[in-house]
């Protein structure tokens, strides 16, 4: 298992480029297989779940060719099976895309049930009653969720509860239905507008995406295209709050401003300086830290996935705040490990309360999810002395090059592979 090493206390300053976004590129590369014609996507994220869903891919007979680090060519004209069970794609959520998109074009999709970060009970339900709305017979049989029609027809659909992946698996598989979809409540995420984009560039007939009503009208098929993935919020987010947390100067490169308000608007509220301009955005945090509260929400809310750096941030800001999560009930498991590095927070349900503590002290700590990890690495760059992350294994799932693209900002972090990495690295940084 490999950690990462971190020698804390150092304000990270510089520039960071922004790579794609991790949760688009699952669902465009899904929907990729929609036509036999070949597609090019550009400015994928090399990381784990992306590199695992492309050989659950490649294994089902969709051609893929990587052309660089960040572009792959993409032909599903050989696809030999509709069941795609592969070893790892259980551990990745976004598995459940091929769902809708192998439905979509063939009727027919048996798919592993998902798995993903035990960040809370993750039902599929909305996916199934919607699928099941479009004509198609759904059912879960040995640990699998099978998926079949004789045809599917567009129907008027409306979510109990405002979810990323059952809008995209539905958005993929009316593209392909007969007649006219309408999905109301729909989720509103920078990602789900970029699916609707990549599906248009095939030929798909998908309005109103960035809204809650999405109106899709079915096409027979679909056409080859070439598309480049939006930049990814959440990475770009994360970098914004280590800025903060180590009383940094950081410009992030390569990103959507627009994107990123709820997050930008929240570093103000903490007492740091935002500069925007067309395709960066500069985070400098100079004076104390001044506590706030934040509660999770759907986009354009506060994102969920940067919760854990958050709270981070404001176990370090003076006063009290108080952080909401309202979308994954499971997803504080990081605060004892933030504990045993001075931060005094205390969770009751849902709601985390926090203590401001003047700094943190390094410890060994473990990675409990992707995001949770990301944040505890923040909190290591924080801390006075060296802080071990173990199981970065999760960080990997979601983050490029994380410990090169910090050490480019000043950062003194290194990956571990063992007890003498580890020692080797504290008698080098002292
Ligand atoms: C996606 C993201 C994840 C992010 C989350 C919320 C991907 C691969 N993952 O996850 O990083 O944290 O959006 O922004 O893009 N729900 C149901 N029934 C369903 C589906 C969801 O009740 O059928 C509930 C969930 O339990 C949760 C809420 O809806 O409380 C939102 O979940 P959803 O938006 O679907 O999250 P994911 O698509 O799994």
């Amino acid at each position: 298992m490999e950690q990462y090493v971190i020698k804390g206390g150092n304000p990270l300053v510089g520039e960071v480029e922004i790579g794609g976004a991790k949760n688009a590129a699952l669902a465009i590369l899904a929907a990729s297989v929609m036509t036999d014609e070949t597609v090019t996507i550009e400015n994928l994220p090399d990381v784990r779940d992306i590199n695992v869903l492309l050989q659950a891919m490649e294994e089902i007979g969709v051609k893929i060719d990587r052309k660089d680090r960040h572009t792959v060519v993409i032909n599903a004209s050989g696809i030999q099976t509709l069941l795609v069970e592969n070893e790892y794609i259980k551990k990745i959520r976004a598995s459940y895309y091929l769902l809708g998109a192998l439905l979509g074009k063939y009727k027919k999709a048996e798919v592993a049930l998902p798995g993903g970060c035990n960040i809370g009970s993750r039902p599929i339900d909305q996916h199934i009653k919607g699928f099941r709305a479009l004509g198609a017979n759904v059912r879960i049989a040995h640990g699998r969720v099978i998926a079949e029609a004789n045809k599917l027809s567009g129907r008027h659909i409306y979510m109990d509860v405002v979810t990323v992946g059952a809008t995209i698996n539905i958005m993929m598989a009316a593209a392909l239905a007969e007649g006219r979809t309408i999905i109301e409540n729909a989720a509103k995420e920078p990602h789900v507008v970029d699916l609707a984009n990549f599906l248009n560039s095939m030929g798909a007939n998908i309005k109103g995406a960035g809204t809650d009503v999405i109106r899709i009208r079915g096409v027979e098929k679909l056409h080859k295209t070439e598309y480049s993935v939006i930049p990814d919020q959440i990475e770009a987010g994360t970098f914004m709050f280590a800025a903060a947390a180590t009383r940094g100067d950081v410009t992030v490169r390569n990103v959507i401003p627009k994107h990123l308000e709820s997050i930008t608007a929240k570093l103000i509220e903490l007492g740091c300086e935002v500069e925007e301009s067309d395709d960066e955005v500069r985070v400098v945090s100079s004076g104390p830290l001044s506590h706030t509260h934040v509660k999770t929400l759907a986009y354009p809310g506060f994102p969920t996935d940067m919760q854990p750096q958050i709270t981070t941030t404001l176990a370090l800001s003076e006063g009290t705040s108080i952080v909401t999560e309202s979308i994954f009930e499971n997803r504080f498991k990081y605060v004892d490990e933030l504990a045993k590095m001075g931060a005094n927070i205390k969770v009751e349900g849902n709601t985390a309360i926090i203590d401001g503590v003047l700094k943190y002290t390094g410890a060994r700590i473990s990675a409990p999810d992707l995001r949770a990890g990301a944040a505890l690495v923040i909190a290591g760059l924080a801390a006075e002395g060296i802080t071990v992350v173990d199981d970065i294994y999760y960080i990997e799932r979601g983050y490029e090059d994380f410990d090169a693209k910090l050490r480019g900002l000043g950062a003194q972090i290194e990956k571990a592979e063992s007890e003498k990495d580890i020692k080797k690295f504290q008698l080098k940084t002292g």
